[in-house]
């Protein structure tokens, strides 16, 4: 079979490897830009540098086609406005339908279209079978194009037009494409859906439309159209990044389009999809960003100490971070539970340094620890009901703990009665002896 594909940048490189590494295509790429053919031509038969809506140029690109595939779309840094859409899709289209007379071969024409046509549904659900309304002036481009292409059809060629939600994957993470909107105040309340495919499954149903000779309209999205509200969350939360926040007051130009796009067509076709939903990695990070938020926030509490938790309240272990700076007072406690053993404590020492202290019954220190960060000593596993305290020897100090849960405030710790409470000036002249002790050393 004998392909073209016209507009070969990102998509359309990933469909060339892997109609490459399938063999049985003979393959001629297009692109805009001299300096692109070198790395094309590594990847087909023939490369030609042409714009699309070049008439004669075209014609020489798709001369011997049985297959057309368009995956062009405007260049690099272009305005995405309605203008550049028209040179870039329009236009193109409109010399296509000029060539065709010529093209009697051309059997099967497929475009990589947008959901962007269907406008806003105020959430409802859309497929194929919805009347697009596209709600600018760009979003109007685009149907006009599908239009010139719909009018190609014929008993012996097929147009199939992929209607691609957002792309993600390779060289288009979202941790990297959402970082700058972390920590922010967004307008709205992010209720808005969106719906994301993955890239692989644009290169996967590319090849099934030409495999199986698709016709009409598909719908190219994964399984779960995500709230923006939900994806920022999803996103910022796996990166251990500040949430966004949302201020429904905040009044904005336009509210984003709100529509969920079904796939149902995609699947009774036969494609499975190889990415049916976003997968954030689900971890949290333990980073110096994050050391540096909660540091800033435990020098502006009057505690001096500021906890990050990494679990939720009712998990069974509790494992936070633990913020301190020097001058925090931590009233001398203990950890009882009732499963004997149970009240032990783990700490790391992560950046900084402490100084832990262990008591008797009477508040006498019967042993110091220094824990730091560069050692040699990083942290201590401290067993159940050994009264303790710590002093922060270090700006910033950050540890990590670990406690059996879920947390119960009442419960949790045993405090030495015979100590000062918080906030008094007993306690800020006893952290500063015990302090002492360490830096008398
Ligand atoms: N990104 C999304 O989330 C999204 C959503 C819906 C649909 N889509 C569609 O998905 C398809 C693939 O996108 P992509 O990310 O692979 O795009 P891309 O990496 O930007 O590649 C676009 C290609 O089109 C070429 N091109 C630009 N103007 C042209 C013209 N007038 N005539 C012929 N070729 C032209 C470019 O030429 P150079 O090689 O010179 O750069 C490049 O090869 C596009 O059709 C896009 O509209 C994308």
């Amino acid at each position: 079979m004998r392909i073209t594909i016209v507009g070969c940048g990102d998509v359309g490189m990933a469909l060339a490897r892997h109609w490459q590494q399938q063999g049985g295509v003979e393959l001629a790429l297009t692109t805009t830009r001299e300096e692109r053919r070198a790395p094309l031509a590594r990847l087909a038969e023939r490369v030609l540098v042409l714009r699309a809506d070049d008439r004669d140029a075209l014609a020489a690109a798709l001369a011997d086609a049985d297959v057309a595939v368009f995956t062009l779309a405007p260049s690099g840094d272009q305005a995405v406005d309605a203008p550049t859409y028209a040179a870039t899709y329009r236009d193109s289209f409109a010399s296509l339908v000029e060539l065709l007379p010529q093209l009697p071969q051309l059997r099967q024409i497929v475009y990589t279209a947008s959901c962007a046509v269907y406008g806003d549904a105020g959430g409802d659900w859309v497929d194929e079978s919805t009347t697009p309304e596209p709600r600018d002036d760009h979003g109007q481009v685009l149907l006009e194009s599908e239009r010139l292409l719909q009018g190609c059809r014929t008993a012996e060629r097929a147009v199939c037009l992929l209607r691609l939600g957002a792309i993600h994957g390779p060289g288009r993470q979202l941790l990297t494409r959402f970082r700058r909107l972390a920590g922010t105040i967004r307008p709205g309340d992010g209720g808005s859906h969106c719906s994301w495919i993955h890239r692989d499954d644009v290169v996967g149903a590319i090849a099934a439309a030409v495999a199986d000779r698709w016709d009409g309209i598909v719908n190219v999205v994964d399984d779960e159209p995500l709230t923006v509200a939900d994806l920022l969350h999803r996103v910022c939360t796996a990166a251990g990044w500040e949430p966004v926040r949302w201020d429904a007051g905040q009044p904005r130009e336009q509210p984003p389009a709100d529509r969920r796009i079904r796939n149902d067509r995609l699947r009774s076709l036969g494609y499975r999809l190889r990415h049916p939903r976003l997968q954030l990695p689900a971890l949290r990070r333990l980073d110096t960003s994050l050391f540096d938020r909660v540091a800033e926030r435990a020098s502006q509490s009057p505690r001096l100490r500021q906890n990050h938790n990494l679990h939720a309240e009712p998990d069974p272990v509790q494992r936070f971070l633990n913020v301190l700076q020097p001058g925090t007072y931590v009233r001398p406690h203990r950890h009882r539970r009732e499963r004997p053993g149970a009240g032990f404590e783990c700490f790391v020492v992560l950046q900084g340094a402490v100084g832990l202290l262990l008591l008797d019954d009477r508040g006498e220190v019967i042993h110091q620890e220094r824990l730091a960060a560069g050692g040699p000593v990083h942290g201590i596993d401290l067993a159940e009901d050994q009264l303790h305290t710590l002093v922060a020897l270090e700006p910033d100090t950050v540890m990590l703990e670990i406690k059996e849960g879920p947390y119960r405030p009442a419960s949790d710790k045993d405090f030495l009665a015979t100590c000062p409470a918080e906030g008094t000036a007993e306690a800020v002249s006893l952290e500063a002896c015990w302090r002492a002790r360490f830096t008398e050393d």
